[in-house]
């Protein structure tokens, strides 16, 4: 090999290195990838640039791990979780209801030894009316507890039992850890304030932020639960972020319990420009179902619909039901506070409009 040989050789050798080199550099800038959320991408670096701990929220510091490795956040609230316990039902839409108000999530405290009708039969020296009255009692709760780690607040939802907190709420206290979270208690009683059940409670996790309790009348409607949120004053990503659908049928505005599923993000996304307005048809005596104009990702079962459900049919058609039918759907929510009647009556006459927009 002669000298010109060799120099050129030595000299496309550099060039090839500091093109590596250059390339390399480029990579530690996060191109954006198809798919990527360039402004979380951009969020993450002054967050992980920074040597001291800063007081990022664990909501804030979430988007950027989860966008990296591809899956979806576990949660878009502010880190709140709705933790609630409701033998005969009237605690559980108040625990929805906020739910819904702040994008949160929900974990329903079930007893291992289910409450029978018997067993709450009070001041018959039934077995609730026994737990209450016994210190000690501490009935177990059925399947696994949830993972509290992600969650900077949690409320706390019960039935008053004999002026206090049932006693499975004490074992849910003493089995996992709310040290330094916001505890927010609310309760349903037949009449009952929430009196000092809620305080009763402290010392059970005695290093979280308790608030106050609040008491609710059996029927209190999602407008009363938003205003006592607003009311709270709880961090403002907390309300920011929540971004529920809105749906109205001829412009009437129901209340929807909407699921936490990609096909209902890909129908917030859908909605994020403007009002989604579809003209629905009525079909065969128990719905309307009318075309989204896109398909939206899907993960059918068969389901026996019941009236209030809100399906995805064939990922591109939305169905609202005001009576049953059994087919392979995707659940998108449930209207929430009409009866069948009331459903029969709004979607059973004729052709309706929906629109589905961001509230
Ligand atoms: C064992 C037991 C004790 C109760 N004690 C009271 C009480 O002291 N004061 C009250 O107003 N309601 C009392 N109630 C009624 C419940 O608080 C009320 O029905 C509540 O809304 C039930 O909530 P849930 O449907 O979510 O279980 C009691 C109910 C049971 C089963």
């Amino acid at each position: 090999m002669n000298l010109g040989n060799r120099c050129f050789k030595v000299l496309c050798l550099v060039l090839a290195a500091l093109m590596i080199l250059a390339l390399a550099g480029c990579g530690a800038q996060k191109p954006a990838e198809p798919g990527t959320d360039v402004e979380l991408a951009s969020d993450a670096s002054p967050a992980e640039s920074q040597t001291e701990p800063q007081p990022v929220s664990q909501t804030e510091s979430q988007p950027v791990s989860q966008t990296e490795n591809g899956t979806e956040p576990q949660t878009e609230t502010g880190g709140v979780i709705v933790v609630y316990f409701s033998r005969t039902g009237h605690t559980k839409p108040l625990a929805e209801y906020i739910k819904e108000e702040l994008n949160a999530d929900i974990y329903e405290i079930e007893a291992k030894v289910p409450y029978t009708d018997d067993d709450i039969k009070y001041y018959t020296d039934c077995r609730a009316d026994r737990e209450q009255a016994d210190p000690s009692a501490r009935p177990e709760i059925a399947g696994e507890l949830p993972d509290l780690s992600n969650y900077d607040t949690v409320f706390l939802g019960y039935p008053i039992w004999h002026g206090q907190a049932p006693k499975i709420i004490y074992t849910f206290l003493e089995s996992v850890d709310v040290s330094g979270k916001t505890v927010i208690p609310f309760c349903s009683s037949a009449s009952s304030p929430v009196g000092s059940s809620a305080e009763n409670l402290h010392s059970l996790a005695p290093n979280a932020a308790w608030r106050d309790g609040t008491r609710f009348a059996i029927g209190t409607t999602r407008d009363e639960i938003a205003d006592w949120l607003s009311s709270l004053g709880l961090p403002e990503i907390t309300q920011k972020e929540a971004s529920a659908l809105k749906l109205t049928v001829d412009g009437t505005e129901l209340n929807v319990l909407w699921e936490d599923n990609e096909s209902v993000a890909a129908l917030k996304e859908l909605t994020a420009d403007g009002p989604l307005i579809i003209q629905m048809s009525p079909y065969g005596g128990f719905e309307q179902v009318g075309p989204i104009g896109q398909s939206l990702p899907r993960d059918d079962t068969q389901i026996t619909t019941e009236a209030g459900d809100i399906m995805l049919y064939s990922g591109d058609q939305i169905v609202l039901f005001h009576g049953s039918n059994r087919w392979a759907y995707t659940r998108l929510g449930k209207i929430l506070d009409l009866d069948q009647a009331a459903l029969t009556a709004l979607l059973g006459n004729g052709a309706v409009t929906i629109m589905i927009s961001l509230t």
